[in-house]
């Protein structure tokens, strides 16, 4: 669910930003008449994009615990360009519609910047995590890993990718899957930087025990 929320959250994103840009542009070169003509036709898919920005936007932070300052700063960013947003549009502000813009073009850059940072979600206290410890046992370590950090994606059931990756019936190897999960691939972070090669191989042997 995570993962096509975020794929509907980056193209909502774009078109909004689309729509913002060419606003902007249109106040700037002062035709009011135009951009009054412009804003009232596009005024219910700006409101539906709007709204879907948001609610894209408080969903994902809803199903992910695991938030980062990067996040957290985006969001503050966003949330104020808004009003700066609707007073510069309304009073033909051309410094407040440039500022709100701005504002805008900042959050996007630091969700780039920071699409491949990735904050670790702990497992819980009572899973014993040092392997030198007898109680240790590698695939109960995985699979609470795998619930922490993996399965808002991946379901916990591994079928949920875009509908196309079954992760529990995949015919990758070991080898690349390891490499796929430190490296990442498209959407899929990048773990290498919060996870130790025990934990990481704890996951591949959850992964594989979920397979058979
Ligand atoms: C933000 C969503 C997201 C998270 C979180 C995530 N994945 Fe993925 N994962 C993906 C996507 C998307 C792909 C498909 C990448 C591609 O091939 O384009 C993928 C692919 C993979 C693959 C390769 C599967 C194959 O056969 O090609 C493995 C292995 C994998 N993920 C393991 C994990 C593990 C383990 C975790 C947790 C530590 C994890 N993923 C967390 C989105 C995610």
């Amino acid at each position: 669910m995570y993962i096509y929320l975020l794929k509907a959250h980056h193209i909502i994103i774009s078109l909004f930003l689309l729509i913002y840009v060419i606003k902007t542009f249109i106040l700037l070169t002062n035709k009011k008449e135009l951009l009054q003509n412009f804003s009232s036709k596009i005024k219910i898919p700006d409101i539906a994009i709007s709204f879907l920005f948001l609610v894209t936007g408080i969903l994902m932070i809803w199903m992910k615990e695991n938030i980062t300052t990067f996040q957290i700063l985006k969001i503050i960013i966003v949330l104020s360009a808004i009003p700066v947003a609707i007073v510069g549009f309304k009073k033909s502000n051309k410094l407040l519609a440039i500022l709100s813009l701005l504002l805008i073009i900042v959050s996007y850059g630091l969700g780039e910047i920071n699409k491949k940072r990735i904050k670790k979600a702990e497992v819980s206290s009572d899973i014993e995590t040092n392997p030198e410890n007898p109680s240790y046992n590698k695939a109960i370590h995985g699979a609470a890993l795998f619930d922490a950090n993996c399965a808002y994606c991946h379901g916990s059931d591994g079928k949920v990718v875009y509908g196309t990756i079954d992760l529990f019936a995949s015919k990758t190897d070991k080898e690349t899957m390891k490499q796929i999960i430190k490296e990442g691939k498209n959407a899929m972070p990048s773990f290498k930087a919060i996870m130790d090669e025990v934990e990481i191989d704890a996951l591949i042997e959850h992964i594989e025990l979920m397979k058979k």
